[in-house]
């Protein structure tokens, strides 16, 4: 399987003054643990990594001290996360050879090699899939009204799902549905929006509930946790 890791963002709303993939965690870049998670997984066997071009060297030394036994290339991404995607997967589509492919946020950090495996298994039975976790809280969906945001309706929660990534995609439908959003201009938060916006399906992968998308230094400290546990030797 092939993956794409976006990470060329620059993490406003982690109100640091650098891409906040490279800010450190537990002692390495925020990127090295999600590189190092997905090369781990059986199941992968290159990656692709989306980064801006004053990133590269940055990104380059993350590769070599995570130093995966497998395939790693930087590409350059673009002014949205959309349009980083976009570049991903023109790459691969240019290739010829590639039939499916994983995306995964460089900012999920927590993601584990079992989860990349399986939904790279699940992606042999269907064209597009979201790992995503059923929603916990009430969610309300609003309109402005006169004295603020009105409540107009509670979804039932139990159709709920928080969606993360891994996203994974037959590629050439992936590519078709990007060159779509171009034409149309259509602006999107993840990929699987644009396969419904075509009515194409996208089936449900469980995710996990660590698996959290660091974007507030709230996150990071979660995340720190998290990760401290799992090097804790189990007794
Ligand atoms: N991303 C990307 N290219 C962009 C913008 C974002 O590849 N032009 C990537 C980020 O690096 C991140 C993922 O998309 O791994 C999810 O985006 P997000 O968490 O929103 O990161 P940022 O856009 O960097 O953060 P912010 O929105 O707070 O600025
Ligand atoms: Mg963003």
């Amino acid at each position: 399987m092939h993956l794409l890791i976006p990470a060329a963002g620059s993490g406003k709303r982690m109100g640091a003054t650098v891409n906040k993939l490279l800010l450190p965690l537990l002692g390495r870049p925020i990127l090295a643990w999600t590189l190092e998670a997905a090369a781990r997984a059986c199941s992968i066997e290159w990656i692709g990594i989306l980064c801006q071009p004053h990133d590269w060297p940055a990104i380059e030394a993350i590769v070599a001290a995570v130093a995966p036994a497998k395939p790693v290339q930087l590409l350059v991404g673009g002014a949205t996360r959309q349009e980083s995607v976009y570049r991903g997967v023109e790459y691969l589509y240019s290739l010829g050879t590639v039939e499916r492919v994983l995306i995964h946020d460089g900012a999920r950090c927590l993601a584990t090699p079992a989860l990349f495996d399986r939904c790279s298994a699940a992606l042999q039975q269907v064209d597009g899939l979201v790992a995503a976790i059923p929603v916990k809280d009430t969610i309300k969906v609003t309109e402005s009204g006169p004295k603020g945001i009105q409540i107009q309706a509670t979804p039932e929660r139990s159709r709920l799902w928080a969606a993360q990534t891994p996203q994974g995609f037959r590629l050439p439908l992936l590519w078709q549905a990007h060159r779509e959003a171009l034409a149309q201009g259509w602006q999107v938060t993840d990929d699987a929006a644009l396969f419904e916006k075509l009515g194409w399906p996208v089936y449900i992968v469980e995710g996990e509930e660590s698996n959290l998308k660091l974007t507030t230094p709230l996150d990071m400290l979660l995340a720190a946790q998290i990760l401290q546990q799992r090097l804790v030797p189990a007794p």
